[in-house]
């Protein structure tokens, strides 16, 4: 068994509990707690299941309910195969992050629970909503101010991120998440690694979900930093505004077509830049494209606010915005002020996992129709 530091005495139980208990432990700025005030010795059975809210990579996310303080949390099980996959680094990884960040807009952690056999399950705060949820829903149209608080969280929580030298590497709707007080937090951290502004190290280029994946990735890029989330960030804005994705692309060839038909083909000077990408003699657009852009947004955003989402949606990454510079765009300081979303279409729990449910449910009560 590839477990570091195991000996083939121990069961997996007990492996899982350690897993559990390291995840809590090392560098967290929180008080240590005891394994009962954790909950470890009262393991899952401390939480009732209400409803499953999320279907990912891992496993399954639910709502859940502490039977002991009647807390409603979110359960987020991982999967570890102990014996195929060895010791689980990624989803420790991803527990560690989520730990050490924290900030009113990254979702909390509460606890790390064992789940004797296969998996571990992560406590955290409960958020009713996510952002993929709510933009798909029919109903829910943001005011401008509403838009301009949301969009200053995301800025707040990535700046913070960043700062503390962390990617998050897979920012999309559906890992921001909402609650009914207009909060919106981060989630998700696996795909999320530490860089360095002074020594750029070369990273793997295949991540970031593909709608949200910036040019140079898609070109093969493997040296790059804050800016690739600023883009995926700039692609969930645009889409606040258009209330669709804004780049749905098939494949990454067709996803940087899509790029370009929006944004235009780069400029010459840029151009030459991604010309030296790993990919890009693969990749050439055949058609140029102008900037439609401003275009598409005319009639629904402000000017600022049409700069500021340029500005994010740079094509040549060493043009974009640190969020703290986002931050700081006039789009922030003219009216209307931002005001968090505190009304919501359903009473609670729409994330994507219930708005693709309920797509499936009208798709499939249309085709039972009789003709
Ligand atoms: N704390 C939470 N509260 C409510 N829903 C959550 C919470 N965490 C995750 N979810 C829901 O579960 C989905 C999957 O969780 P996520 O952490 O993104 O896992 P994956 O890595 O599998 O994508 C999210 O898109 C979100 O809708
Ligand atoms: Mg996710």
């Amino acid at each position: 068994m590839a477990v570091a530091g195991s000996s083939t005495s121990e069961t997996p139980a007990r492996l899982l509990q350690g897993i559990a208990e390291a995840s809590l432990a090392e560098d967290s700025p929180l008080t240590p707690a005891t394994p009962k005030q954790r909950g470890l010795s009262e393991g899952i059975q401390l939480y009732a299941r209400i409803s499953m809210v999320g279907e990912g990579t891992y496993g399954k996310v639910y709502k859940a309910r502490n039977k002991e303080t009647g807390q409603i949390v979110a359960l987020k099980r991982m999967r570890i195969d102990l014996e195929r996959e060895g010791f689980p680094i990624t989803a420790m990884r991803e527990i560690r992050l989520l730990r050490q960040l924290q900030h009113p807009n990254i979702t909390r952690v509460l606890d790390v629970v064992p789940e004797p056999g296969s998996a571990v399950y992560v406590v955290m705060e409960y958020m009713d909503y996510d952002l993929s949820g709510l933009i798909n829903h029919p109903q829910w149209s943001p005011d401008p101010a509403q838009v301009k608080s949301l969009m200053q969280q995301l800025l707040e929580g990535l700046g913070f991120m960043h700062e503390r030298g962390i990617l998050h590497r897979d920012i999309k709707g559906s890992n921001l998440l909402v609650n009914q007080q207009g909060q919106v937090k981060y989630v998700d951290f696996g795909l999320a690694r530490s860089f360095h502004h002074a020594h750029m190290q070369e990273l793997t280029n295949r991540v970031i979900t593909l709608w949200y994946r910036p040019p140079e990735l898609l070109l093969g890029t493997t040296l790059y930093g804050p800016e690739v989330d600023i883009w995926s960030l700039g692609c969930v804005v645009l889409e606040l505004f258009l209330k669709k994705p804004a780049f749905q692309g098939q494949n990454d060839i067709d996803q940087l077509e899509q790029i370009f038909k929006l944004l235009g083909t780069p400029a010459d000077d840029v151009w030459d830049k991604f010309r030296k990408l790993p990919w890009a003699c693969y990749m050439t657009p055949a058609t140029r494209y102008e900037n439609r852009l401003r275009a598409a947004l005319s009639a629904r955003a402000t000017t600022s606010a049409i700069d500021l989402i340029c500005w994010m949606l740079g094509l040549d990454p060493s043009t974009r915005p640190s969020a703290q510079r986002c931050i700081e765009h006039r789009f922030f300081r003219e009216s209307p002020a931002p005001r968090p979303p505190t009304s919501f279409p359903v009473a609670g729990d729409w994330h994507e996992y219930e708005s693709k449910a309920e797509r499936r449910k009208r798709k499939k009560a249309v085709r039972q129709q009789p003709a």
